[in-house]
């Protein structure tokens, strides 16, 4: 275990770039596998979640390969087309990563293969029973550890069904792994989501030849039906700087006194953006430009000041638009005037750690008051400096340990992460980044 050390900061100041999206990431793995021809990505994040991805696509079957000397910032794949994936001959290791996880068990549920998926202790005590029983309805059987966690072993139908599910929960992941068992499906897939996830999916389906349509309604719901076995054919990808990489540094730059700092290529897809939204509700000092599109995903660049900030109540409302993003926010909720209130966000419980306790204990430990129920944060913010002069758990959850290095950034005694090893499965580089822009985080 690594031991990282952050200390008071000057400023930051630069223009950088952050690695790319991890979401749309896995997805052109996926993706590029259940294609025909070449699928060339440009800017994939090497990540461990997406190298966990990129392991199991060859382990199934796809032949992936990184470019060298002036490529090699490229990825091709040479995928076997939907329905064409083989049977692993050894167990798929999905690490820390529960995207890997779902999007996988539904992949491999309608093909005519067995495959048993494990993870670290993390991902094996994350719930899985939310995509295994709908993934049930198309034919596959599950075998998996008590109350349906890892390792599970997935035997898949060669006779997929189509299926019609509405989901109780907004989950991108449960989504995609029920439109990506759809895909090997005669007929339509249907899914409903309460209200919009991330739509990655949807986006690459259709960019690499898949019929897929959305209708939105007007209780926020959106029904999405998807053709199955479509042809899909091999496109290049060209992957957004990661949004929930880049918050880190957005909240850096705020906090910190005499900042500015510019994030270029951002990808700004409007189910991400729920981070922006909140941080100018608590006054910050954004501006974003030269908004562009590739494969119907929006990216932009993104100027950062500092600025102090004021309290927030945040809706449940705009949780999903930036579910993976209050750990950063209750640190700039910390520092800001005034009391935050962060609602409906009991999903926190359940990602690489309880997010929720995390954070709170964390921020106490730090010297900020705050205080949980089942599914609410309240910050009371201190309107300038915490205490800090603690060590912090990341219990294998990589934003937990990025949220509290930043708060070591302006907090008065440094702030400590007992494990920097998580760091890696998002945003590798981390570390060396934030001292490029003026940070003061060392090894111990
Ligand atoms: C993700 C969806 C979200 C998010 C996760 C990535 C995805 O999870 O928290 O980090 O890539 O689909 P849920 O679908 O469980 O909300």
């Amino acid at each position: 275990m690594a031991l990282i050390c952050s200390n008071a900061s000057k400023t930051l100041n630069g223009s950088i770039t952050v690695p790319g999206d991890k979401s749309i990431s896995h997805r052109a793995l996926i993706i590029g596998t259940l294609s025909v021809g070449e699928t060339v990505i440009d800017g994939l994040l090497e990540g461990e979640d997406v190298m966990s991805t990129l392991r199991a696509m060859q382990k199934i079957g796809a032949e992936i390969i990184k470019g060298k000397g002036s490529d090699s910032k490229l990825w091709y794949i040479y995928g076997r087309g939907v329905g064409g994936i083989v049977e692993p001959d050894s167990v798929l290791d999905l690490g820390n990563s529960g995207t890997a996880a779902r999007l996988i068990t539904g992949l491999i549920s309608s093909h005519g293969i067995t495959a048993t998926i494990a993870g670290d202790a993390s991902l094996s005590s994350r719930p899985m029973k939310r995509v295994i029983e709908p993934l049930k309805k198309i034919g596959a059987q599950f075998f998996a550890r008590a109350e349906d966690k890892l390792p599970l072993t997935i035997k898949g139908t060669n006779h997929a069904l189509p299926t019609d599910t509405t989901l109780e929960i907004a989950s991108a992941q449960v989504k995609s792994a029920i439109l990506l068992g759809g895909l090997n499906a005669a007929g339509h897939t249907i899914v409903t989501e309460p209200k919009p996830s991330r739509d990655h999916t949807e986006k690459m389906l259709s960019y690499f030849g898949a019929g897929i349509t959305t209708k939105e309604y007007s209780n926020g719901s959106r029904k999405i039906t998807l053709v199955g076995q479509p042809e899909l054919t091999g496109r290049k990808v060209i992957i957004p700087g990661d949004i929930s990489s880049a918050a880190f540094i957005i909240i850096g730059a705020l906090i910190t006194p005499g900042s500015n700092v510019e994030i270029k290529n951002v990808g700004i897809n409007p189910l991400r953006t729920g981070l922006l939204e909140s941080l100018k509700e608590m006054g910050a000092d954004l501006k974003i430009s030269k908004v562009r599109e590739n494969a119907g995903e929006k990216m932009a660049d993104i100027k950062i000041k500092h600025k102090q900030l004021q309290g927030i109540i945040v809706p449940k409302s705009r949780a999903p638009s930036m579910i993976d993003e209050y750990p950063i926010l209750a640190i700039a909720a910390s520092v800001a005037d005034g009391v935050s209130v962060f609602k409906g966000i009991e999903e926190l419980r359940v990602k690489e750690s309880d997010r929720l306790a995390a954070m709170a204990e964390g921020l106490k430990d730090c010297g900020v008051i705050t205080k949980t129920t089942k599914n609410s944060l309240t910050i009371n913010g201190k309107g300038g400096r915490p205490k800090g002069g603690v060590i912090i758990k990341s219990q294998l959850d990589h934003r937990i340990a990025m949220s509290f290095l930043i708060l070591g950034l302006i907090s008065k005694e440094p702030i400590s992460i007992d494990d920097a090893q998580p760091i890696e499965t998002s945003f590798p580089g981390f570390i060396q980044l934030m001292n490029q822009l003026g940070a003061n985080m060392e090894l111990r």
